[in-house]
């Protein structure tokens, strides 16, 4: 049975995101939206086309027009304007109109690139998000922010564009690496960490099924991710408040990864700086010990890091603070009040930073 959760947008019922483990329902999807008469351009990267494009495009072979695949160069280093044109390019040579329609078939890059093509191609065509990393499953195949890096800034042009469907197919984490796998689960601990401690709770007695990506446990878990991600949006889509929580983690994990990209990947990064929240939450007498302790030792249990001594202090606290998620010169820091539930706090000082990622780098937090 495939879960089906609908995301609004002012009360509006927008797309539905359809998980299942494969897809085999894809196709019946997809035919809502006339695919008879329109064509489809699958875009994929590199990796991913070469396991999935071909059995996707004989799925919708079978029901649309004509169905085209665009083939990109896999990295993060090709989300720019370059691959744009690219995209517009061949979708000018193979006629594409306003009618027609593309399929984002990836992770986060292929999601991000895709999704800024199609808003701004003939000024918006349509088009639907097939994730296939866990974190364009649980976070960046939902929220409608499109876009891509210019020169040496991540996510400097895009557009907020929703997809008209996410599908979701939990069997395709299979062929991913355990490095993307688990650095995944950091965006995952991450909603039971702000939202929700009974998923936390869920995380912590099924390690063993989800690190071994069994079925049942991956399509809960990434359900009730996908679910957080949809409350936060809906009441916040332009990010003015609540969905500034989903930045947990993010403030000392971003300006981290600057430094160790090349290492780190991003949900790695987001665990170190998780680790570092919930010491300033701790430290400040939001959170007990045990609290901070639990969050650190699940982030331990799906093998994340929590320390990272390849890092220089002063230069990751002026890369905190140069961050574009700033309000006012006040860094939007966010703590908890426990676990499963976070807060903005403004109060958070150059010192309390700077203690925490004395605690990162040294990978203690039981100092003093
Ligand atoms: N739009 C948003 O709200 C949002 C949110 C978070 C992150 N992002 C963006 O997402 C991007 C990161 O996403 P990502 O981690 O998925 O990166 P990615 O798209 O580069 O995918 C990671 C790697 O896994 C490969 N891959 C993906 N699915 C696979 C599969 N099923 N089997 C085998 N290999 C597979 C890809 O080819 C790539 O090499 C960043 O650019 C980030 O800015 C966007
Ligand atoms: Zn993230």
């Amino acid at each position: 049975m495939a879960e089906r959760l609908t995301v609004h947008e002012n009360k509006m019922p927008i797309y539905d995101i359809v998980i299942h483990e494969n897809f085999e329902l894809l196709a019946e999807e997809m035919e809502k939206f006339d695919i008879a008469n329109r064509k489809l351009c699958i875009v994929s990267d590199s990796h991913v086309a070469e396991i999935y494009a071909d059995s996707i495009k004989n799925l919708l072979e079978a029901k649309a027009k004509e169905v085209f695949v665009y083939v990109f160069e896999a990295g993060e280093i090709n989300k720019n304007l370059q691959t744009v044109m690219g995209l517009y390019t061949y979708l000018i040579e193979q006629k594409f109109d306003r009618k027609d329609m593309l399929i984002a078939l990836g992770g986060g890059v292929t999601g991000d690139l895709t999704g800024f093509c199609a808003a701004t191609y003939l000024r918006g065509i349509d088009f639907v998000q097939i994730p296939t990393s866990l974190l364009a499953q649980v976070d960046s195949s939902v929220g409608g922010k499109t876009g891509v890096d210019f020169h040496e800034y991540k996510n400097m042009v895009g557009a907020f564009y929703h997809p008209k469907l996410v599908f979701i197919a939990t069997d395709t984490l299979k062929t991913l690496t355990d490095k993307e796998y688990l650095s995944g689960m950091g965006e995952v601990i991450k909603y039971g960490v702000i939202k929700d401690k009974d998923f936390f709770d869920y995380l912590k007695e099924h390690v063993q099924e989800i690190k071994q990506r069994d079925g049942e446990a991956v399509a809960y878990m990434i359900k009730v991710s996908c679910d957080t991600k949809r409350k936060v949006v809906e009441n916040d889509f332009r990010e003015q408040g609540e969905r500034a929580l989903l930045n947990m983690g993010h403030t000392l994990g971003h300006a981290i990864e600057k430094y160790v990209y090349q290492d780190r990947l991003h949900g790695e990064c987001v665990s170190i700086g998780m680790a570092g929240a919930a010491y300033i939450s701790y430290k400040k007498g939001y959170i007990t010990r045990q609290e901070m302790d639990d969050i650190i030792s699940l982030l331990q249990e799906y093998d994340l890091p929590v320390s990272e001594n390849r890092i220089d202090l002063d230069q990751v606290i002026h890369a905190t603070y140069n961050d574009k998620k700033m309000e006012h010169g006040q860094i939007k820091f966010i703590a908890l009040k426990e676990i499963g539930n976070a807060f903005i706090d403004k109060s958070v000082n150059w010192m309390e930073m700077k203690d925490a990622l004395t605690c990162i780098l040294e990978g203690n937090f039981h100092v003093k």
